[in-house]
Formats: structure tokens, sequence, C-alpha cells
């Protein structure tokens, strides 16, 4: 027969979180659910999303291969873009892609301008819209020319306006780094 004692004996166990307990781990929980999404986001952002020499990435050109001013503009088909060289003006970095319906504007050397094979689109040799259906003239990418003496200029910066030109006369060019991953759109047949 069990004694009285026996049956009050305290039951062996853990005892269950008290309700302000379970709001602590709730709310740790969540701060370091929210620590990990910041961390994650900040290596998103940290990381490049392309590599160097691949559309959309940075790609580096040799300073040779810069066209002389008013020569024929060079293209870059791995970076859909082309090296314009104008006299008085500088060096343009231009999206080789036609700003109609997304064609691959040639440069007719006859011509001395760029012609769309699709509509009929022209471009001056600085970008600007001549003539066809385009809305508007070829867009830009960002750059940054670098020169024998170690100096630099890059475009949206050192004075030189969004999308260039980049002042270049009387420069020995070593380098153009052409960032395809930032487009200066332009915003009307009058842009140059
Ligand atoms: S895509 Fe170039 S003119 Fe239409």
């Amino acid at each position: 027969m069990a004694t009285a004692s026996a049956a009050q004996a305290a039951p062996v166990g853990v005892d269950a979180p008290s309700r302000r307990e379970f709001l602590y781990y709730i709310w740790g929980a969540s701060i370091a659910l929210l620590l990990g999404e910041a961390a994650a986001g900040l290596i998103w952002f940290a990381l490049p999303r392309f590599k160097e020499g691949e559309f959309g990435g940075v790609f580096n050109v040799e300073g040779d291969l810069v066209p002389a001013a008013n020569k024929v503009p060079v293209s870059m088909p791995a970076g859909r873009f082309w090296l314009s060289n104008v006299e008085g003006r500088g060096l343009y970095v231009l999206y080789g892609v036609c700003t109609h319906l997304g064609c691959l504007p040639k440069w007719v050397e006859t011509n001395n301008r760029f012609e769309c094979p699709c509509h009929g689109s022209k471009y001056e040799r600085t970008g600007k819209y001549i003539e066809g259906p385009a809305p508007r003239s070829l867009d830009k990418f960002e750059a940054t020319v670098t020169f024998d003496d170690g100096t630099s200029v890059t475009s949206g910066a050192d004075g030189v306006p969004p999308g260039g030109p980049l002042p270049i006369e009387g420069h020995t060019i070593t380098n153009v780094a052409v960032n395809t991953g930032d487009r200066y759109k332009s915003t009307s047949r009058l842009d140059e």
C-alpha cells in the first residue's frame, strides 16, 4: 500500500519553458534568420556576377587595338561594342545593338556611318541617329582608358560625361576597360 508521501512525490523530468522563455527563443531565432539573410545578401552583391571578358562584365582592350581618329571603328563582337575614335571629340564606346529592334548595325566605310541591315537605321561615327525607324541614337558603355603615363579617364567621372566621349588625343593608350554591365541608354535621336 502506497504511503501518502510517495503519492505526493514531484514528477521527474524537464519543466516546459515558460511563456516568457518561449518568446525569447522565437525572438532569438528571428534575429539569427535575419542576420543570415543579410550576410547572404552581402555576399551576393560583393561577388561579381559576370567574369572578366564575358558579356555583362569588363572587357580589357589593348591600346594598340584602339582605332586612330576617324579611322574605321573597331568591333568587339564578344562584348557587343564598337570603339569609335572621332577627331576633335574622343573615344566612343558604342553598344553595337540597333535601338530599333536589336539587330547589329555594321560600319559601312563608303558611307562613313553605321547601317543596320534589318530596317535601314543609320548612325554617325559617334552613334548619333541619322535616319530610319530607330527611336534613338546608339547606347554607350562605361569605360576607363589608361595611358602610358599611368593616368586614366573614366566616362561618367573625371569631367567626362556619362557615355563619353573619352578625351584621348595626344595620349598613348595602354588599355581600355569597357564595362558591358554599365550601359548609358540614349534618350533621343539627338544624343551623341
Ligand atoms: S533593327 Fe535596326 S533598323 Fe530595325
